[in-house]
């Protein structure tokens, strides 16, 4: 009997019992992955960095970095940590401390697992000073990490409802771009993208913040499609966000569990995968099995 297949039954009961027990379980299955020698892997090439295979981990598993290595070891080209969530206030950097203690920690992997985190805020709306605190949790992590990611899809946000003020957000997403820029140690800007929620429900399926977040000069998005059931609506909904992106860069995350699902989302524009619910649910062999069965194609 496999290690995948003894994983999914433990951890249905462990989910069971509780989300938390379910989660806890699913992290103990990532950190205990050996560190097998990895596949030869066809490296994929996005915003002119080398990506060791195109599946990565989405934000929310690894809030603070501490299990980079172990994600490695799971398969995974690239993750996004966090969402770090910094506040308007003293204390707004806080969140920041560990986990720029693990990106230190984590800089020998970087080779193989490309690093991403996402930066939030939960000031309610995009306040100046929930600008300036975004601005600069990303002028600390930039030296750190491949890329950036403002979150605008945290639920119940009104950044993901489309109740925002589009002069607000396009300031928001410059000082956090100008921030990244302003660094003086950095040759290149560190590339910021944003993540913005896409369900199928909506009216307007493309919601507002994705136009503007590019016009501002976001370097890419990161969409997360919620609660698709329809799988080919959901190709042709990633085609057409993909002649949005253009030349820019497409990360696609939500329901893709499998190599067919993974695949379909790379055909249909996205250079990157991420994955959560695969991860939780499957376990880390699996994820390692999908990396390199998509370093093949
Ligand atoms: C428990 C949980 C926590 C999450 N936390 C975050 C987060 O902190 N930041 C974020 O951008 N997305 C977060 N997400 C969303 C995931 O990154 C992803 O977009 C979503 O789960 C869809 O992907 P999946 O179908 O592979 O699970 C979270 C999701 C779950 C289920």
């Amino acid at each position: 009997m496999s290690a995948a297949s003894v994983y999914r039954p433990l951890y249905e009961l462990a989910e069971r019992l509780s989300p938390e027990i379910g989660a806890g379980l699913a992290r103990l299955a990532v950190r205990a992955m050996p560190a097998l020698p990895l596949p030869a892997t066809r490296r994929t090439r996005v915003f002119g960095v080398e990506f060791s295979n195109p599946l990565g981990c989405a934000a929310g598993f690894d809030r603070d970095g501490r299990l980079l290595t172990s994600l490695m070891h799971a398969g995974f080209g690239f993750a996004e940590i966090g969402t770090v969530n910094v506040g308007a206030g003293a204390a707004q950097m806080a969140p920041l401390e560990p986990v720029l203690r693990n990106l230190r920690r984590a800089q020998r992997v970087r080779r193989q697992l490309r690093i991403g985190v996402s930066v939030g805020t939960l000031v309610p709306d995009l306040a100046p000073a929930a600008a300036a605190a975004c601005a600069q949790a990303c002028e600390l992590l930039a030296p750190c990490v491949d890329f950036l990611v403002l979150n605008l899809s945290r639920p119940g946000s009104a950044l993901r409802a489309g109740n925002f003020d589009a002069a607000a957000l396009r300031r928001f997403l410059v000082r956090a771009a100008g921030a990244n820029l302003a660094r003086d140690r950095a040759p290149d800007p560190v590339p910021l993208l944003v993540k913005v929620a896409i369900a199928p429900d909506a009216h307007e399926p493309l919601p507002r913040a994705l136009h503007e977040a590019l016009d501002a000069g976001a370097a890419g998005v990161v969409v997360a499609w919620e609660g698709w059931s329809d799988r080919q609506a959901l190709y042709r909904c990633l085609e057409r966000v993909a002649g949005i992106v253009g030349s820019r860069v497409l990360v696609a995350v939500g329901g893709i569990h499998d190599q067919d699902d993974a695949r379909a989302c790379l055909r249909s524009g996205a250079q990157l995968v991420e994955v959560y619910r695969a991860l939780m649910q499957r376990g880390p062999c699996h994820t390692r099995h999908l990396a390199a069965v998509l370093s093949r194609a």
